[in-house]
Order: structure tokens, then sequence, then C-alpha cells
């Protein structure tokens, strides 16, 4: 459900240019969720994972979360590349849906869905820190948990490249080709 890369990576020179999308509620203290925004970057250091000739298939963005994120799966992607910036202490957790998850869907959400805790069973988890970069595979349910030592308020920022119309097995096959993971 996720593969760490090999190495690490610096995001420097980072401009937002404006917002994509956002999931979450407003509250009396402000908005809290996650939020992605378009941005302006040294791309090409990033885009070294992939070979080139899919390159095109690649796109960047910035991603803030300041609060606890449900379990979901998320909208018309499997194959996701996380550069995270911050040592935040949440973990991903990764899920099983039971064969008779009931899901709901949420404002902005196309084919991913938010699932109900009790039709949930943990799998896979990590705890990603600074200049590290994860693929993800975000077809499988997964939900954002602060720890107690982590940040607060939590402050989590991370470079997502979509791999779009890529499956999981081709991003894998990927990054094996340009090194970036191991067997
Ligand atoms: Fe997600």
């Amino acid at each position: 459900m996720y593969k760490r890369l090999n190495r690490e990576f610096e995001i420097d020179s980072l401009t937002k240019t404006g917002k994509k999308i956002e999931y979450g509620i407003d509250t009396p203290m402000g908005f809290a969720g996650i939020k992605y925004s378009y941005v302006r970057l040294k791309e090409d250091p990033l885009l070294k994972v992939i070979p080139a000739k899919y390159r095109d298939r690649c796109t960047f963005s910035l991603m803030e979360v300041n609060h606890k994120i449900p379990a979901h799966t998320d909208s018309g992607i499997e194959a996701i590349i996380n550069f995270y910036m911050t040592d935040d202490r949440m973990i991903t957790q990764f899920y099983h849906p039971r064969d008779d998850a009931e899901t709901v869907q949420i404002a902005n959400q196309t084919d991913g869905a938010i699932f109900h805790d009790k039709y949930l069973k943990k799998s896979d988890r990590f705890m990603a820190h600074s200049k590290q970069a994860y693929l993800l595979n975000v077809s499988h349910p997964h939900a954002l948990v602060p720890t107690p030592d982590g940040p607060k308020p939590i402050r989590r920022r991370a470079i997502c490249m979509q791999l779009l119309d890529t499956s999981w097995d081709e991003a894998i096959d990927m990054l094996k080709e340009t090194g970036y993971i191991d067997d």
C-alpha cells in the first residue's frame, strides 16, 4: 500500500499559485482538514524518480493538513508520490475495507469515498519525516492520525505528485526503473 523512496528530497523555491481543492469543514477557528494548492516549484529533481517517457503523467500540488483526516480513498487516482516537508508525526494508516463496507461521499469527491470505522480493518501504516518521499496507493482506504508528540496545532505540508492514468503496479515498475525504490 506504500513504498518509501530510497533517497531524500529538499523542496525549495515553492510558490502557491492558486487553490485546487479542499476537503474538510469550516469551524469557528477556521478551516479544518486538507487543502491542495497549485504550485510553482523546481520540478526537475522530483521528476527524476519517473522515467522520462512517463513524465507527462505527473502533476504537482501542495498538500496542507491541519486536522486528523478520516479514512477515505482519493478521487480518480491510484498512485501518488508525496514529498514530505514537515516533521508533523502524523501516521498514515491504511485499512482493508470489509466486503460489506458502506461508504459516503462528501462535497468535491467523485469516485473517492469516506469509510465508517466499523467497516475497516487496520493494515499497513507509516510515519513520514521531513525530506522523505513515499509512493502511496490511494485507492486503498487511508487516514491521517495525529500522535500526542506531534505539533499543536497540526501543520503538515507535502508536495503531492499525482501519477495520472497509472496503476500501482505500473508505478512500482517506474520507480524500480529509475532506481528510487528497492525490491
Ligand atoms: Fe488521501
